[in-house]
């Protein structure tokens, strides 16, 4: 009988090889999607972002809808690295998938600490969310410079030596140049990107519609700003670039690779479509097949852009 042909969708991440490409983003993934599919198909599991102690979060609402996509201005609510240590990692660490622990804090201090503290046996990989607020900056993000961003990956860097992903913002106006700042620093990989700060407005009580007033769009309206830069940072650094961003059917998850992404983060769409994740996996190896595409290194980073690519 005729071997039915097979692609390779494993992606490559630095010394790290996923199964697939296809991941949550952070704060978009929890226990209960075991329910409705078996969570072990995933090329890694990312977890919601903690911080070192226990917090509540930003006042409510915290979330709102927007034209394709939503505003949430959640605030990072968490119960502190005990109960992610005692009660959180021995569920996760039971699975197949890689773990992919997300941290984040608002001081250089707090942010090294916490890194060490997690770099934990069942830990596979620590993505830094760098793009919270650092209360020493002014509260502004350390991923919206370059000089902050080289700051705080150096201190994550010495405190680990699992691979560390440098999450990126796109409220940003040099993003090749925070991105090159993580790199440098010695970051394996680039996450792109966060949310893109934004705010809405209830007209009849002219009232913010979130607690916090501003808050991060996702969806699929900021699709084309996380491609663009997942395109950018690909092209000008030499690590990993993992995309994120208003990806919600298997054609965004082949614009991103095609742009250069080894893997892509799925957030917003799995609150539709909570078996999204799966199904994008199924469709890729299927549109593989009916290519004759034997691994993702065909489709990564193949764009035809013309040189220049300059926006004037
Ligand atoms: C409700 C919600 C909570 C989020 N929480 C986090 C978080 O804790 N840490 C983080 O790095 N990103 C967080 N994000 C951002 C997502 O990980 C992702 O970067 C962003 O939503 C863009 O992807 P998407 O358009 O596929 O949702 C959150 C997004 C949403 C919608």
């Amino acid at each position: 009988m005729k071997d039915l042909f097979s692609p390779d969708l494993s992606a490559r991440i630095g010394s790290l090889t996923l199964q697939n490409p296809i991941m949550p983003a952070s704060g978009t993934f929890s226990e209960d999607l075991a329910d409705v599919f078996d969570l072990d198909v995933l090329g890694a599991h990312v977890l919601k972002t903690i911080m070192h102690g226990t917090r509540a979060g930003n006042p409510t609402p915290r979330v709102c809808d927007m034209q394709s996509g939503m505003i949430n201005a959640i605030g990072i609510p968490s119960k502190g690295i005990d109960y992610f240590r005692d009660d959180m990692l021995p569920y996760w660490a039971g699975f197949r998938s890689p773990l992919v622990v997300s941290i984040s804090a608002h001081s250089m201090d707090e942010f090294a600490r916490l890194c060490s503290e997690v770099s934990l046996p069942g830990v596979t990989a620590i993505e830094a969310n760098i793009s919270c607020p650092n209360i020493e900056a002014d509260g502004n993000a350390f991923a919206m410079r370059p000089d902050t961003t080289h700051e705080v990956v150096t201190r994550l860097r010495a405190e680990t030596d699992l691979p560390l992903w440098a999450k990126l913002t796109p409220n940003t106006g040099t993003p090749v140049e925070v991105a090159q700042a993580a790199e440098a620093a010695g970051a394996d990989a680039l996450v792109t990107a966060n949310t893109m700060l934004g705010m809405s407005i209830d007209i009849d009580s002219r009232r913010p519609r979130l607690g916090n007033v501003m808050g991060g769009m996702s969806g699929p309206a900021i699709k084309p700003i996380a491609l663009r830069m997942t395109y950018q940072c690909a092209r000008a650094c030499n690590i990993p670039v993992i995309g994120c961003g208003g990806i919600s059917t298997l054609s965004d998850v082949l614009e991103f690779l095609i742009a250069g992404a080894r893997a892509v983060q799925i957030g917003t769409a799995t609150f539709q479509s909570p078996t999204v994740m799966a199904r994008l996996i199924t469709e890729l190896q299927g549109w593989m097949v009916a290519r004759g595409i034997a691994s993702l290194d065909e489709i990564i980073g193949s764009i035809e852009a013309p040189e220049a690519g300059v926006f004037e």
